[in-house]
Order: structure tokens, then sequence, then C-alpha cells
């Protein structure tokens, strides 16, 4: 068991460390900037970004990898890794409601989300399976997979024909029936130049 004496000790002594840490010059705690000749990390290379780099561009669906996929390849992805969360032909299962249909619906006070009807473009919906589809598995299929599937959604939705292939191409060149629908934000905040000191107030705010 420690002596009262020593708990007093050890108290003064953290007392006077942190005294001596509250006089310490604020610059000298600040970390310095890396220099040159840093030997922290390695360079990243373009090779290793490439894999996480899988953004797809909406409107042109510029990132948009090689691959293709028909309709019919897409159904048979779909029927195996799909339908059991979604239902068959995507009229909707246990796990979510249906992805088909509801086009139009978003010029009503109903409106009924799939990717047929909220989607302003096809790209997105690409984008969005190889990302995070099917949910128990995401990224685990390949590229010609989502092609497929993709194109096999659009069919169902009457966006594309039976017989149609989706490439990088063909699916930046399907035209999505809500392209229009969404309102660009031009907010006067959202053009705001970033600024620390002596600012100019937003125009319009006070
Ligand atoms: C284990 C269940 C499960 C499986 C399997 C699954 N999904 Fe999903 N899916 C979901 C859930 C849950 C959501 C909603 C996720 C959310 O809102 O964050 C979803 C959402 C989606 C959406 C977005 C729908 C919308 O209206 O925006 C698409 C598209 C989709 N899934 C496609 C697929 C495709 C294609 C496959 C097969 C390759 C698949 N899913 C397999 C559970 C699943």
């Amino acid at each position: 068991m420690q002596s009262p004496d020593f708990v007093s000790m050890a108290a003064v002594a953290a007392i006077s460390l942190a005294l001596a840490g509250c006089t310490v010059p604020r610059a000298s705690t600040e970390p310095a900037a890396p220099s040159a000749g840093t030997d922290r990390g390695q360079p990243i290379a373009e090779a290793d970004l490439a894999v996480w780099n899988i953004d797809v561009r909406g409107p042109d669906g510029q990132g948009l990898p090689a691959g293709s996929g028909t309709v019919a390849a897409g159904k048979a992805v779909y029927d195996a890794q799909c339908a059991a969360c979604h239902g068959a032909a995507a009229s909707g299962g246990p796990v979510f409601g249906p992805m088909v249909g509801g086009i139009g619906s978003f010029k009503t006070d109903k409106r009924v989300l799939t990717p047929g009807s909220m989607y302003p473009y096809a790209p997105a919906l690409f984008d969005y399976v190889r990302r995070a589809m099917p949910m128990n598995a995401p990224q685990s299929m390949t590229n010609d997979e989502v092609y497929a599937v993709s194109g096999y959604l659009l069919h169902l939705n009457g966006l594309v024909p039976a017989d149609a292939v989706m490439t990088a191409a063909t699916l930046a060149a399907v035209q999505m029936p809500n392209r229009d629908g969404f309102i660009f934000d031009d907010r006067p905040d959202t053009k705001a130049v970033r600024c620390m000191s002596g600012c100019t107030p937003i125009s319009g705010s006070r």
C-alpha cells in the first residue's frame, strides 16, 4: 500500500508536469509540417488507387469500365443473385419494394421511387449496383455482370429493348425519364468562396 507521503509526492510531481506542459510555447506542440525528407508512409501508386476509384459520372458515364452485358445475361444474374430480396422481375420482394414502374410519378404528389422513375442517369444505376449490390456481397460481381443486370433492370422498366447490349457507350446513351426532374441547387451558399477573415457576406444574407 502506498504511504500518504508517496501519494502527495506523486500528486505534486503530476501537477508540476502539468504546469510545465502549460508553459511550453504553443507553437512547439503543433505538428511539424512534413519535410521533403520524411520517412513515413510511401507514395501511393495510381494502380493502388484504381481499385478504390470506382465512381461513375452520371450525365456522360465518365468512369464506366470496359465490358458489356446483355439483358438476357442480366436476367440470369438477377434470378441468381437479386431475386431473393427484390422479388421476381424486380416486382418487390421480402427485403425491398418494387424496382419497376412508377415512371411519371415524380410529377405527382405520390412519388414511386424506382430506378426507372427516379434516376436521372443510367450510369448512376451501374455505379450503385457495382458499389452496393448484392447487399450481402457488395462488389463481388464482374463489370460484365453489372452491365448485364443494369440492362435487365432498365429493360424491365421499359427503357431498353430485350436485345440490348449494355456497354459504357450504350448505358450513357439511355435517356432516363426523370433526367430533367431534379432542380439544380443554385442557392447562394453553393457558390460561396472559402474565406477565413474579412469576408464579404453572401449576397442576400444579413
Ligand atoms: C440481401 C438482400 C439483397 C440482395 C441479395 C440484393 N439487394 Fe438490392 N437492395 C437491398 C436493399 C435492402 C436495398 C435498399 C438499400 C438502401 O436503401 O440503402 C437495395 C437497393 C437496391 C437498389 C436501389 C433501388 C432504388 O430504388 O434506388 C438497386 C438498383 C438494387 N438494390 C439492385 C440489386 C441487384 C441488381 C441485386 C443483385 C445483383 C441486388 N440488388 C441484390 C437488398 C438486396
